[in-house]
Formats: C-alpha cells, sequence, structure tokens
C-alpha cells in the first residue's frame, strides 16, 4: 500500500509519516528533504535557487546520500527549497525517483506537498495534514531552538506564511488536498493523537484492499 502525506508546512507531517512508516513496516520517504538538498546544492555552490537553468542541473545530479546531509532543516535551505520546488525542471527531475521509492513492497509512505495529487495519485491511502498557522510556527521554532537555532516568533511566522503562499500559489504541482484525501487537523492534538487516527485509517484501508473493496464498501 502507498500512503500519501501532504499538506503545509510543520503540520506534523515528517513525525507521523516516519512513525506510521515504522508501525507498517514501510519505507520511509521525506519528499521535502529532496527539494531541501537541491536547494543546498546550489546554495553550496554560490548559485541562485530562482534559476531554473541551475537548479535542474543540481536536480539532476542528485545523489540521494544528499538526502542525509546536515543542515537540510535550516530556514534559509527550506526558503531556497521552497523556490527550486517552484521550477517544473526541478519537479520532473525528482519524479521517478519518488515513484521507484513509492513502489517498494510492501508499502510505502511518502510526504510532501503533491504526493497524493501528482507522484502518486493512485496512493490507496492520502491524507492531508494540517494546523492552524500560529501552532504550526511555534511547532518550527521550538525545531529550530532543539537544534541550537535563534529565531523569534514572529520571524518564523512570516517565513511559514510566506513559504506556504508560495507553495500555494506556483503552477506546478501546488499544495492542495487531492479529492479522495482525508483530512486531518492536528491543531491542539498530541503527535500521539494525529498517529492513532492515521494508523487507524491505514489499517481500515488495508482491511478493504484485502476484501478487495472501496474506500466507500465498493
Ligand atoms: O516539507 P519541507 O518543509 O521539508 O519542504 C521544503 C519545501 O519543498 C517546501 O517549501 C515545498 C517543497 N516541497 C514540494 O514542493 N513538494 C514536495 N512534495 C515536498 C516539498
Amino acid at each position: 500500500m502507498i500512503v500519501a502525506i501532504d499538506g503545509p508546512a510543520a503540520a506534523g507531517k515528517g513525525t507521523l509519516a516516519r512513525r506510521l512508516a515504522a508501525a507498517l513496516g514501510y519505507v520511509y520517504l521525506d519528499t521535502g528533504a529532496l527539494y531541501r538538498a537541491v536547494a543546498k546544492s546550489v546554495l553550496d555552490a554560490g548559485g541562485d535557487p530562482n534559476d531554473a537553468g541551475e537548479a535542474a542541473a543540481h536536480a539532476q545530479a542528485l545523489d540521494p546520500a544528499a538526502l542525509e546531509a546536515p543542515g537540510l532543516r535550516s530556514e534559509e535551505v527550506g526558503d531556497a527549497a521552497s523556490r527550486v520546488a517552484a521550477l517544473p525542471a526541478v519537479r520532473s527531475a525528482l519524479l521517478a525517483f519518488q515513484r521507484r521509492v513509492a513502489e517498494t513492497p510492501p508499502g510505502a509512505v511518502l510526504d510532501g506537498r503533491d504526493t497524493g495529487t501528482v507522484i502518486c495519485p493512485e496512493a490507496e491511502l492520502k491524507l492531508f495534514v494540517t494546523a492552524g498557522l500560529e501552532e504550526r510556527a511555534r511547532r518550527r521554532l521550538q525545531e529550530l531552538r532543539s537544534r541550537g537555532e535563534t529565531h523569534m516568533l514572529p520571524q518564523v511566522l512570516a517565513e511559514v506564511a510566506e513559504r506556504d503562499s508560495r507553495d500555494r500559489a506556483r503552477q506546478a504541482a501546488p499544495l492542495r488536498p487531492a479529492e479522495d484525501a482525508v483530512e486531518i487537523d492536528t491543531t491542539g492534538m498530541t503527535p500521539d493523537a494525529v498517529f492513532q487516527r492515521a494508523f487507524l485509517l491505514a489499517n481500515e484501508r488495508l482491511a478493504e484492499l484485502e476484501r478487495g473493496s472501496g474506500p466507500d464498501g465498493q
């Protein structure tokens, strides 16, 4: 089974996706890390993340080992990631890799912005994970501070809001829920509660697949 988890920045997708993959015994792919790795590669080379030719060349040459590189989670790289992610040539260079990982038996969990709409429209379970802007900014601030980065809430809130509007407004694979996605608003929910809800949905879907029926019992 393929589980596609999409949603805006800092909604708790990564924590959920990693835990769900471990519980189901599936592979996990953080697709945002691909865009972050491309962005970091462009920045390290002194390039411009808005330059399509340059960013696409870095995307085509991307080594999966770069997904583990330190520094991918910084705000600077996140901002540049949202810029390279708006470039169609970058997105198409990363498509085949994502689909290959998604096909890994017995299943895969992908998280990102377009995994249920573009990468795996056939995914058996699609979740759209959201939370209010303030709560997402607070979570991102906590994440940054836990790594020793000093940021203030108003600055992080503005950055998260700017990145979201860029991810939603772009022409290429904009952030939006798939028509058949189940929406989970994690505002005020603990990570544990979010996981329990998603794990239940995954088990229900697996049972339906075993019976050979669709989500509505058809
Ligand atoms: O989830 P994240 O913050 O690590 O993602 C970084 C950026 O990458 C985000 O601003 C939008 C982009 N992205 C995307 O366009 N499509 C994806 N499937 C995943 C991330």
